[in-house]
């Protein structure tokens, strides 16, 4: 079996190394000359654990490609995946630009029978614009099938859960089709996946209301936790009294600085889009982005409640993705937070493990960056922890405490014990529970 990937971004990387690893031969295309010169050498251009070597063995193997011709990816592939971006408009809908532009080449040189497979998170009714579109431009009489295959993958875990899903959901017309896919992923059928077959409308909105139904979950628990503070509740405990429910699992039930990264905000934004074109708001999404915004904020008040004016403060910020084992900052509540403490009058020292070259590029150097931990929290007032690297679990408090001009933490992943924070002498403001003053 031969497939085209198009697109080598996070889904589409990871989906062509691995279907190669299940023993397909796959080209990966890409726009991006750049991109696909590393890749052709087996250099991965963000990190995500794995994949490298992934990438590597089966490049080796010769079952996996790359090339910039979407011409040469398509002539001898029966499936073709489609794993470009679909960023937000302004205006909160998904852009599907890249799509179009994707579906209108398909059409120049589709020339015999081909399944064009959308992984993209595409709005309902995509799967079926697509067809429509390469039906109406294409140039031979070959005809194509459509399938919506949203995918579930999570950055920093993507080769696991690509290999081992929860779930596969295949949406189309064609019983033909629909039987090809599932001979691509029969070695996760043969692992007892369950697989959804359904039709395309409905493959595309589980994966909308799956994000929203999760960002809903932490912005709840977020607010729970604020509510924590106020009422003297500890909100680890209330998190694991609820999450003992099997009726609600312990799962996306811990509290942080707000939602970010490439998918929530804007799966959330464009499903918010999608209910009002169609006359059924979704009032509670529309609460959701307000609070998750908000929550980004609670990081800056809770600085001012333990240093008082940020002004002329240098504060060390820990982690820039937007959550850990991904260099993807997209999103991140860093992104706000960081730009916020410069606009309060505040010097901002970050370190990351993997995100800095990311940040970089849309900060640039208004920020000071940091080679470790240490270094960043020499001769600062305040810690500010956002994101929970394993890095920052175990880090030596009482080397930090010395090297700090003041020792105050704020741990907005809740990774360390206000008792031990007290004992070392430190002031503590983790989020939903009690306050080190
Ligand atoms: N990142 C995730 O964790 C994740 C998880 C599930 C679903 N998704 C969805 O998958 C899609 C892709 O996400 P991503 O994070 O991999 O995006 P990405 O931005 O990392 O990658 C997209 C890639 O597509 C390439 N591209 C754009 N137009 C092209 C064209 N005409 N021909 C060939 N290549 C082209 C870009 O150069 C880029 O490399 C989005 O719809 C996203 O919502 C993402």
């Amino acid at each position: 079996m031969h497939i085209a990937v198009i697109g080598t971004g996070y889904v589409g990387l990871v989906s062509g190394a691995c279907l190669a690893d299940f023993g397909m031969k796959v080209t990966c295309v890409d726009i991006n000359e750049e991109k696909i010169k590393k890749l052709k050498k087996g250099e991965v251009p963000f990190y995500e654990p794995g994949l490298e070597e992934l990438v590597k063995k089966n490049l080796k193997a010769e079952r996996l490609f790359f090339t910039t011709r979407l011409d040469e990816a398509v002539k001898n592939s029966l499936v073709i995946f489609i794993c470009v971006g679909t960023p937000s408009k302004p205006d909160g809908s998904a852009d599907l630009s890249q799509i179009k532009s994707v579906a209108l080449s398909l059409a120049e040189i589709i020339d015999d029978y081909k399944v064009i497979v959308t992984k993209s998170t595409v709005p309902v009714g995509t799967n079926r614009w697509i067809k429509s579109l390469i039906d109406a431009n294409k140039k031979s009489n070959a005809p194509v099938d459509v399938i919506s295959n949203p995918e579930f993958l999570r950055e920093g875990a993507a080769v696991e859960d690509f290999m081992h899903p929860d779930r596969v959901i295949i949406g189309g017309e064609s019983s033909y089709a629909i039987a090809i896919i599932k001979d691509i992923y029969r070695p996760l059928y043969l692992a007892e996946t369950p697989f959804i077959i359904t039709n395309l409308e409905t493959a595309e909105l589980i994966k909308y209301a799956s994000n929203a139904f999760l960002a809903t979950k932490i912005t709840f628990i977020n607010e729970i936790a604020n509510f924590c503070e106020k009422v003297g509740a500890d909100v680890t405990v209330v998190s694991k009294g609820m999450g003992l429910d099997p009726r609600i699992g312990p799962k996306f039930l811990n509290p942080g600085p707000g939602f970010g990264g490439s998918c929530f905000p804007k799966d959330v934004r464009a499903l918010i889009h999608q209910g009002k074109t169609s006359n059924s708001p979704f009032k509670l999404l529309e609460a959701v982005i307000e609070v998750n915004e908000k929550q980004k904020l609670r990081a800056i008040e809770k600085l001012r409640e333990l240093c008082g004016d940020l002004k002329g403060k240098t504060i060390a910020v820990l982690g820039l993705s937007f959550k850990p084992n991904t260099s993807d900052v997209r999103e991140s509540p860093a992104l706000t937070i960081i730009p916020e403490l410069l606009k309060a009058g505040a010097k901002v020292k970050a370190y990351d493990p993997a995100a800095i070259e990311e940040f970089k590029k849309i900060v640039k150097d208004k920020v000071i960056y940091a080679s470790s931990p240490l270094e960043c929290v020499r001769d600062t007032d305040a810690l500010l922890i956002l994101t929970e690297w394993n890095e920052f679990r175990f880090l030596d408090l009482s080397q930090i405490k010395k090297l700090m001009k003041t020792p105050v933490l704020v741990d907005m992943r809740n990774i360390y014990e206000p008792s031990v924070l007290k004992n070392l002498g430190f002031k503590y403001s983790g989020i939903g529970r009690k306050v080190i003053a």
